[in-house]
């Protein structure tokens, strides 16, 4: 047993028996797994089903990041929270099992949720879900590892008119000019909505209504997010919307102005998160230095999960700094990414002339950084395909006419589209993969597109093309990730 394992084994013995039975679990188990396909640098489970980020802060000075976990089985289960701490978002120690189903009121399952510091603790609300309720419920820590449950602070009858009594999860606490507020999710018969709560002290809450009701959402708004960048305010939440008769799931974000006294958002401009097919229950914290950072599943609700035969599911994106720029969100990998890069490894190309389909001298590899700056002009498009081997799963390309970029993903067999925001004649991508995972930031960050990969169809390749013409990469910087 290693030290950290023994420092958890002195902090299980604080805990409530099936909480105890759940850390002990990963403890003894952890080391079963197939390694093969783990990724190198993003949040996975330690064994298990991973979900939602849920209560990400910053607090105690570290960052916190807790998740849906079931560790029995790399599949949803009843939920728990995962916890892992980090000084620099780049290594994540595991602190145990946070919360686990273990009261009246979470027997089905302690959901999603957020953190915020009160009164120097660290307190969490999450929804505490049975057979037929749910409700939200106050949990408070004074270490920020063992928590105490509180109790449900704001049940069934606080739901305002209209909203579904079974549908009111995913709480998201923030503070503003010294009041407490929540954003939940949740339903009318119609569509979703998102509720508003106040407090002063946490535990005594006031319904406000609701918030946003969404006509285009037939499901729960769930896993709301309401946050303030660049002097804006923004909402967040997911939504399934019906396409030629399907569910189609996906990440909006809403920039606006929202009144804390009228208790109302005033929409400006509305945008999916993310462009891809495996992104969801995005949640934000603002960290000691002022950026607002964002963590999401890097999965969705689908009916295959690749890695589940390995004894793993799930991972969360590579953490995002939010900005506003030009009236829309942009996302962009933290900075800390770099201490993940090693100098002598990295590569760099200048002004290289990509025609026929090729690969680039050592640019390759499952887990790295590829970041690119493309120059067109004398070509109708430029693609690159990704994790090539004897499959072509993923396929970027760029079509200069249309000024957008699809992406196709050959093992979903789907196609999916965005603009890509040429600058002076240039295209500007970063692309981060990690074996299951690829995460493209486009035009700087103004479009992101996340997929997950088939173990099956993965290859180390990566090839650079043009069509009629051809393409100038003006600058490439690629980075190779190693386990460390
Ligand atoms: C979103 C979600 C939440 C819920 C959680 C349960 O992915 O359905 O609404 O709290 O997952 O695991």
């Amino acid at each position: 047993m290693n030290d950290a394992d023994r420092r958890i084994r002195e902090i299980i013995m604080q805990k409530t028996k099936i909480l105890k039975e759940a850390d002990l679990y990963v403890i003894s188990n952890r080391g079963i797994i197939d390694e093969k396909f783990r990724q190198v640098y993003h949040i996975m489970p330690p064994i298990g089903w991973m979900n939602d980020p849920n209560g990400v802060c910053y607090a105690f000075g570290k960052y916190h990041v807790f998740f849906q976990f079931h560790p029995y089985k790399a599949e949803w289960g009843p939920m728990h929270w995962g916890h892992y701490t980090s000084k620099d978002l780049i290594h994540w120690n595991w602190e145990g099992v946070a919360l686990a189903p273990d009261n009246d009121y979470d027997s089905f399952g302690c959901f999603s949720g957020s953190a915020i510091m009160h009164n120097n603790e660290l307190c969490l609300l999450y929804t505490g879900v049975t057979e037929n309720k749910q409700e939200q419920v106050l949990v408070r820590s004074k270490d920020g590892i063992c928590f105490d449950k509180f109790g449900v602070v704001i049940d069934r009858t606080k739901l305002p008119e209209g909203a579904l009594l079974g549908e009111f999860r995913d709480p998201k606490v923030f503070k503003r000019a010294d009041r407490f507020y929540i954003v939940v999710g949740s339903k009318t018969e119609e569509h979703g909505i998102v509720l508003l709560f106040d407090s002063d002290d946490l535990v005594n809450w006031h319904s406000r209504g609701i918030l946003w009701e969404d006509p285009e959402n037939s499901a729960v708004s769930e896993c709301p997010d309401l946050f303030c960048v660049n002097g804006k305010d923004v909402l967040t939440y997911c939504i399934s919307k019906n396409v030629n008769g399907k569910p189609q799931l996906e990440n909006r974000y809403i920039i606006g102005c929202f009144d804390e006294k009228k208790g109302t958002f005033k929409a400006e401009s509305m945008e999916k998160l993310d462009h891809g097919d495996s992104f969801f229950a995005a949640q934000t914290l603002l960290a000691e230095d002022g950026r607002t950072i964002l963590f999401a599943w890097m999965n969705t609700w689908r009916e295959k999960f690749y890695t589940a035969p390995f004894g793993w599911v799930g991972s969360l994106t590579f953490p995002r700094v939010v900005n506003i720029k030009d009236g829309g969100l942009v996302q962009l990998p933290a900075v800390e990414l770099k201490e993940l890069f090693v100098p002598n490894e990295s590569i760099i190309l200048d002004n290289v002339s990509i025609g026929m389909e090729k690969r680039l001298n050592d640019v390759g590899g499952l887990s790295l950084s590829l970041k690119l700056c493309v120059r067109y002009e004398k070509a109708g498009g430029f693609g690159i395909k990704l994790f090539k081997g004897e499959k072509e799963p993923l396929i970027l390309y760029f079509d200069k006419k249309k000024d957008a970029v699809t992406v196709t993903s050959v093992a979903e067999n789907k196609t999916y589209s965005c603009p890509c925001f040429e600058e002076n004649g240039r295209i500007y991508l970063h692309i981060l993969l990690d074996k299951t995972s690829a995460e493209i930031f486009v035009g700087n960050g103004k479009r992101v597109l996340t997929f997950n990969i088939n173990p099956d169809w993965i290859g180390e390749d990566i090839t650079f093309y043009a069509v009629d013409g051809e393409a100038i990469i003006e600058k490439l910087e690629f980075n190779p990730i190693n386990n460390k």
